[in-house]
Parts: structure tokens; sequence; C-alpha cells
């Protein structure tokens, strides 16, 4: 299971402030020494917490892949182009949403989607569709061309009976499986934490999860270290 840690409410803290700390290249060094498998960031067209400096900063400061959340905009396609992260996450973005809410409609936006994701051809950078677990969008992910699709967790983070629970793990498990037999690698997140993540582990096409939120409210009373080993030693069961 790759394990990736984002970091961006690092500098939604910074942010709140407007100063340099904390730092997001000192989180991306511990992320780093705990072995995880990349650093997830997400440039919002906002800059709400990330700026474009800390991708650079992040590249030049740690070894560790970048896998880097982005709307299609041609501003941020070219900053994508310019970074070369190992993997970028296309993500749908509305200005006035708190986060991610709902995947990226690959259905609605296949020609333009297709057509601005060209542009990454031949660049070595693997792309990731951050989508719903439904059938439709996995099947015009795959045809998309692209590498990766990221099964959207959050209608499940955010079940409160066990009815709900239980109907959006069919659907993430359904998706992974499709996902899976098309050729894809399956990726999830969003929501994912210490309790609800043993679910989401028992979907044995799930290879690669991108968890943020969680780990780092949990740093603010451990540490960022021991917050990020906590969560891997779930990810490694
Ligand atoms: N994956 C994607 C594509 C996301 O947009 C986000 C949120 O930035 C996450 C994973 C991480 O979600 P969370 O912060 O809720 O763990």
């Amino acid at each position: 299971m790759l394990f990736n840690v984002n970091i961006d409410h690092v500098a939604t803290l910074r942010e709140a402030r407007g100063g340099i700390e904390p730092s997001v290249l000192e989180a991306a060094l511990i992320v780093e020494k705990c072995k995880c498998d990349a650093i997830t960031v997400h440039l919002r067209e906002d800059r709400r917490h990330i700026q474009d400096v800390d991708l650079f900063t992040i590249k030049q400061g740690v070894d560790i892949p970048i896998n880097l959340e982005m709307a299609l905009s041609e501003e941020i396609i070219e900053i994508a182009l310019k970074l070369k992260p190992k993997q970028i996450t296309i993500v749908p973005e509305r200005r006035e949403e708190l986060t991610t809410e709902g995947g990226f409609d690959i259905v609605k936006y296949f020609d333009k989607a297709t057509s601005m994701l060209s542009v990454f051809k031949g660049t070595g950078i693997l792309l990731s569709l951050f989508i719903d677990p439904d059938k439709e969008q996995i099947s015009a992910s795959k045809s998309a061309g692209v590498e990766i699709i990221e099964i959207h967790t959050g209608e499940y983070s955010n079940s409160l009976t066990t009815d709900s629970i239980n109907h959006e793990l069919d659907r993430i498990s359904k998706a992974a499986r499709l996902g899976k037999e098309l050729g894809l690698q399956v990726a999830a997140g969003h929501g994912l934490n210490y309790t609800n993540l043993s679910s989401i582990m028992k979907i044995s096409e799930i290879e690669e999860l991108n968890i943020g939120h969680s780990i780092i409210s949990r740093s603010v009373f451990v540490g960022l270290e021991r917050a990020i080993l906590e969560m891997k030693k779930l990810v490694e069961v």
C-alpha cells in the first residue's frame, strides 16, 4: 500500500497568520523521515493554503515524490509542467467550498479534460483522476487514458448510520474492483482517519492512500512524526 501524506493543512495554519510558521518544508522532511511514499499537496486556485513557492521548496528539499492535486486550469497546468511532480491528481474545485466536494466529473468533461491532459503526454508525470465511486466515472477514466483513479471516500467518511456506511463501502469496493479489472491503479482518499480506515484497508484493490486532515489534526496533540507513524501502522497491517 502506498501511503501519501497530505500536508496542506500545515500551510492552512501558516496562512492563518500570514507568516512563515509552521514550515511546510519541515513537515515534508518529517513525512520523508517517516518513510512515507509521497507528499501530497493541493495548489488551490485561491491559494488558501499551499502557495506556488511551497511546491518548489518541497521539490528541492526532499527526495520523496510529490503528488500534486490540482484543478484542470491553464494556470495550474503551467505550474505543474514546471514542477514536474511524480504524479498529478485532477480534482474539481469551487472557490466557495470548504474542501473538495465530490469527485471530478470525467463523464461530463471528457472532451475538455482529455484535451487539456494531453499536454502531459511524454512528460513521465503519472495522471490520476479523483472520482466518485461510480461505474460510468471509472469507465470514462479508463477511456481518458489515465494511469490512476483515486476514489473519493468523502461520502463514506461522512456517513453516520451503519446502513449508509455499508452502502458507501459497497460502492467503493465495486468501484475499486472495476478499476483494477480495467487495468487502472486504484487509490482512495478524503476524510479518512484513524478509525474509519480499517474498513477501507479490507478492499484489496486499493493500492494508494492520500490522507491529510486527520493526521495534521492529531499532530497538534502528539506531534507530526508520531501522528504519521500511528497512521502508517494502520496502513501497513
Ligand atoms: N485526496 C484528494 C484528491 C483530496 O483532494 C484530498 C483533500 O485535499 C485528500 C485526498 C485528503 O483528504 P483529507 O485531508 O480529508 O485526508
